[in-house]
């Protein structure tokens, strides 16, 4: 006899049109849809079509028309400022219509984008749904990316307005961004005709007349705005995620399909029930913060969390036990890198004793595969379920996970258990073929992907196909290389792009690479992830430098170290390089990019037979040797994938 796992998995593969349609009737909507699943233009599928709604309206209104005015939607705790603020459902309404009517106000409508750039404050969240609540599509940067990666972002997006604050506050930094935003605008080709400051006491902006605005001022003086009425395609937001080259990719949710989905992975997945809480310690700028700060929790009629504030030094390694503590959180859902921040500095939970736990039930993990040291550490710390979960930006939500509400399977260390309901992952090989239980591949979903997954790039039909469907006809290729064992447990082993994660942000090695060539002095270069016990990887540059460049090589390494700050941002956590004279490369001239991280991670490696020069590996490692990094001799081993 299956479990309910097994049949909810089933049916969502046998008859997708049956579960799904099922699950869009936990949602409100003006219209009800056509068609649950439109095939009609393969590889592009689109669910709900036909159907209105609106996403701010079943996250907020529709809580308060049902009775729950006076539930409480979201709490604003921030060690960093001293505050705890919440919002009722009806609180957070007025605040939402509020600045929905101050974006109206400077004629953001129906598909025009808005850009915002925000600290972990609540008004980063009142934005977003401003923005749904009027059919506006918000694309959301995280703060800790510089100017030019805004300036592209705006140039890709075109938005009409910019959302930001006067200030965010990382830890004991208060950062200026009025600088960064004016430097971005600047830079950028496209100009937004207004933007939107939320003026914070620690740090007062300038604005400057006519284009920059005080967002109380804005509300102040326009009308709250209500809920319109969108397409179930229409979309919701836009989100940027790194991929191989320094280009983001904005990859774009739905509105009709994102709600479906977010609203049944609440009961299902976190086993969380409307009026309980749950909080996600992640960043409204990454995914994470997209679906488990903001949208999901809401829609479900549960209590959602705004943290501004880290695992450690805000004040200490027990900041996560006190709020669980004081909000009474019966989920958490982080990435493992935060709790080996708090492992690094409290190894026995000695904090975790001044708590009450007792609402606690379950901690989620996921960003980066959870290492079975930091799973252990956890299980005993907290004598609670500890979940591995994996999923990415282009999913919108998990892929495989242990569905708590569902049927509880027993964890596996090192592995996020089984695909969701939803997702026909397979193990592939290059012949398109399943590879057998056991083996590595490439790990890939069959089409259609479910409700909520991203349909497209933004204004970019051509480069979602090629970079996601063309590889593996008939399949979404995720870019992870992992495996499935006997029982249907899956395990994500690598990347097989230019993406690293760094403490759980995704990044990428081809964006860095792409600054470190524009220094005078650097003739080719190459960036890896190289493992870190801390933050998972950590990137790591090699440079050849031009002929005749007489500037002392910890002179340039430097100024590198500096460019990737200012041209990417401090998130990248770029700050180790090195001069080389050569690198190596196969016969092709391809750089030998994963051998190179096989040594600095002092893993088996293998001579690649295509290699040029077999000598300047030595040359690699003695490089590697200076700025501290393994110091493995060869040993007989597998060949680096692809190499
Ligand atoms: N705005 C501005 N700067 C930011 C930022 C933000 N939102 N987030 C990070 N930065 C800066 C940091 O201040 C740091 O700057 P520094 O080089 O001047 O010190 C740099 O970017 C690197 O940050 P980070 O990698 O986050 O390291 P950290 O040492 O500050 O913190 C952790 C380490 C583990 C505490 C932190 O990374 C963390 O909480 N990670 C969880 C990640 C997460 O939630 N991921 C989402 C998936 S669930
Ligand atoms: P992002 O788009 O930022 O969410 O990053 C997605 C990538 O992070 C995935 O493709 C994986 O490489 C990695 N990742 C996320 N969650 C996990 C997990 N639970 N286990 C292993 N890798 C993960």
């Amino acid at each position: 006899m299956s479990g309910p796992y097994e049949q909810a998995y089933s049916r969502s593969i046998s008859d997708p049109d049956g579960f799904w349609g099922e699950a869009a009737e936990e949602i409100s909507w003006y219209k009800k849809w056509d068609k649950v699943l439109d095939d009609s233009n393969k590889p592009f599928y689109r669910w709900f079509k036909g159907g209105e709604v609106n996403t701010c309206y079943n996250a907020i209104d529709r809580h308060v028309e049902a009775g729950h005015a006076d539930r409480l939607a979201l709490i604003y705790d921030s060690p960093v400022t001293g505050t705890v603020r919440t919002y009722t459902y009806s609180e957070l309404q007025k605040e939402v219509a509020g600045f929905a009517g101050a974006l109206a106000a400077q004629g953001v409508g129906k598909g025009d984008r808005v850009i915002i750039y925000m600290p972990m404050i609540p008004e980063a969240a009142i934005s977003m749904l401003a923005c749904a609540r009027i059919g506006a599509v918000h694309s959301v940067v995280f703060g800790g990316f510089a100017s030019s990666e805004l300036a592209v972002r705006i140039n890709d997006a075109q938005p009409k307005v910019i959302v930001s604050a006067s200030c965010g506050i990382e830890g004991a930094k208060v950062l200026d961004y009025k600088p960064l935003l004016d430097g971005a605008i600047e830079m950028a080709r496209h100009k937004p005709s207004a933007l939107i400051i939320k003026q914070r006491p620690e740090k007062v902006a300038t604005l400057n007349a006519p284009r920059d605005l005080d967002w109380d001022e804005v509300v102040k003086s326009s009308q709250p705005a209500d809920c319109v009425s969108v397409a179930a395609t229409d979309p919701l937001y836009i989100l940027y995620t790194s991929g191989t080259t320094g280009e983001p990719k904005g990859v774009v949710r739905d509105n009709g399909g994102h709600l479906v989905a977010l609203k049944w992975t609440m009961k299902n997945i976190y086993d969380i029930n409307p009026g309980e809480v749950f909080w996600a310690a992640s960043d409204v700028g990454w995914v994470v913060g997209h679906s488990y700060i903001v949208y999901a929790p809401l829609i479900h009629g549960a209590t959602t969390i705004i943290y501004e504030g880290k695992p450690v030094g805000t004040p200490d390694a027990g900041a996560f036990w006190r709020m669980i503590s004081q909000h009474k959180v019966k989920a958490l859902f982080t990435a493992p890198t935060a709790f080996r921040a708090i492992k690094r500095e409290d190894p026995k939970a000695e904090l975790m004793k001044k708590y009450d736990l007792s609402d606690f039930k379950i901690l989620f993990l996921a960003g980066e595969r959870t290492d079975p040291d930091t799973l252990e550490w956890a299980q005993t710390a907290l004598d609670r379920p500890v979940i591995d979960h994996w999923w990415q930006t282009e999913t919108g939500w998990a892929i495989a996970a242990d569905c708590m509400g569902l049927e509880y399977l027993p964890v596996k260390p090192g592995s996020p258990t089984k695909p969701v309901p939803g997702w026909n992952v397979q193990v592939l090989d290059e012949t398109n073929n399943e590879v057998p239980r056991g083996q590595i591949g490439a790990i890939c979903v069959k089409l259609p992907l479910p409700p909520g997954a991203l349909p497209t790039l933004w204004n970019n039909d051509k480069r979602f196909v090629d970079s996601y469907l063309t590889e593996y006809p008939g399949y979404y290729m995720t870019a992870d290389a992992g495996y499935m064992d006997e029982d249907g447990y899956v395990y994500i082993m690598a990347r097989t792009d230019d993406v690293i994660n760094v403490a759980g942000h995704r990044l990428s090695t081809g964006a860095m690479e792409e600054v470190l060539s524009r220094h005078p002095d650097v003739a080719e270069c190459a960036v890896v992830g190289v493992a870190d016990s801390f933050k998972g990887q950590l990137p790591v540059g090699f440079m050849v430098l031009k002929m005749g460049v007489t500037k002392p090589n910890d002179v340039i390494v430097k100024e590198v170290v500096q460019m990737v700050r200012e041209y990417i941002g401090p998130v990248a956590a770029f700050k180790t390089a090195t001069v080389v004279d050569r690198l190596p490369k196969t016969r092709s001239g391809k750089i030998l990019r994963g051998t190179i991280q096989k040594i600095a991670d002092n893993e088996p490696w293998k001579m690649p037979a295509t290699i040029d020069d077999p000598a300047i590996l030595d040359e690699i490692r003695e490089a590697l040797e200076g700025i501290g990094y393994a110091s493995a001799r060869e040993k007989e081993a597998q060949p680096s994938a692809g190499e």
